[in-house]
C-alpha cells in the first residue's frame, strides 16, 4: 500500500489533516517533525539553535529515507522537506505527495504567536514567511501529484484527499 505524503508551508495543517486522514482511511499517521524530535531528544528550536539548520536538514533527510521504506502511512512532511530534490524523489517513489494549498494571508494568521518555527523567529516574521512562501510554492507544486484547497476545516480537507485518491467509499 502506497504512502500518502502531505506537503505544504508551515501552518497549512499537515499534521491536523494527517491525523484526520489516517483515522478516516485506517492508516498509521507519522509526523516527520515528531520523528526528528524523538530521535534527537530535543525540540526543533533547540536543534536549530545547538546544531544549526544544516544538521536539522541532515536528520530530516534520514527520516525521509526511513519513512520511504515503510508502507501504508499517512506522513505529515516538515514544511521544508519537499523543497529538496532527493527527499522528493524517495518519498514520491513510496507514495502520493499531496499539497495542502492555503493562501499566505491565512497562514500568517494561523502562525501568529507561534514560537516553534525557528525559520520565522527573526524580527520581521511576516517578511520572512512571505519570502519563503514565494520561493517554495513552485517547489511544492512541482513535488505534488495532487493539490487540494486546504483553507477549510481539517476534516473536510481529509475527506477531499481520501476522495481524490479514491481511498474510501464515497457514499459513506
Ligand atoms: C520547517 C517547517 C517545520 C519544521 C522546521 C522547518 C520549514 O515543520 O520542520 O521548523 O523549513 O518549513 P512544519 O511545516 O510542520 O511547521
Amino acid at each position: 500500500m502506497r504512502n500518502i505524503i502531505l506537503c505544504g508551508f508551515m501552518g497549512c495543517g499537515k499534521s491536523t489533516v494527517g491525523r484526520e486522514l489516517a483515522s478516516l482511511t485506517h492508516r498509521l499517521f507519522v509526523d516527520m517533525d515528531e520523528e526528528i524530535v524523538s530521535e534527537a531528544g530535543m525540540t526543533i528550536p533547540a536543534l536549530f539553535e545547538q546544531y544549526g539548520e544544516a544538521e536539522f536538514r541532515r536528520r530530516e533527510r534520514d527520516v525521509c529515507a526511513q519513512l520511504a521504506q515503510r508502507q501504508g502511512l499517512v506522513i505529515a512532511a516538515g514544511g521544508g522537506a519537499l523543497t529538496f530534490e532527493d527527499n522528493v524523489k524517495v518519498l514520491s517513489q513510496s507514495g502520493d505527495v499531496v499539497l495542502l494549498d492555503v493562501p499566505l494571508e491565512v497562514i500568517l494568521r494561523r502562525l501568529r504567536g507561534d514560537t516553534g518555527r525557528p525559520l520565522l523567529a527573526g524580527p520581521d516574521r511576516e517578511q520572512a514567511a512571505r519570502e519563503l512562501y514565494d520561493r517554495r510554492l513552485p517547489l511544492y507544486r512541482a513535488a505534488a501529484a495532487h493539490i487540494v484547497d486546504a483553507d477549510v476545516p481539517a476534516d473536510t480537507v481529509a475527506r477531499r484527499i481520501a476522495e481524490k485518491l479514491a481511498l474510501m467509499d464515497l457514499k459513506n
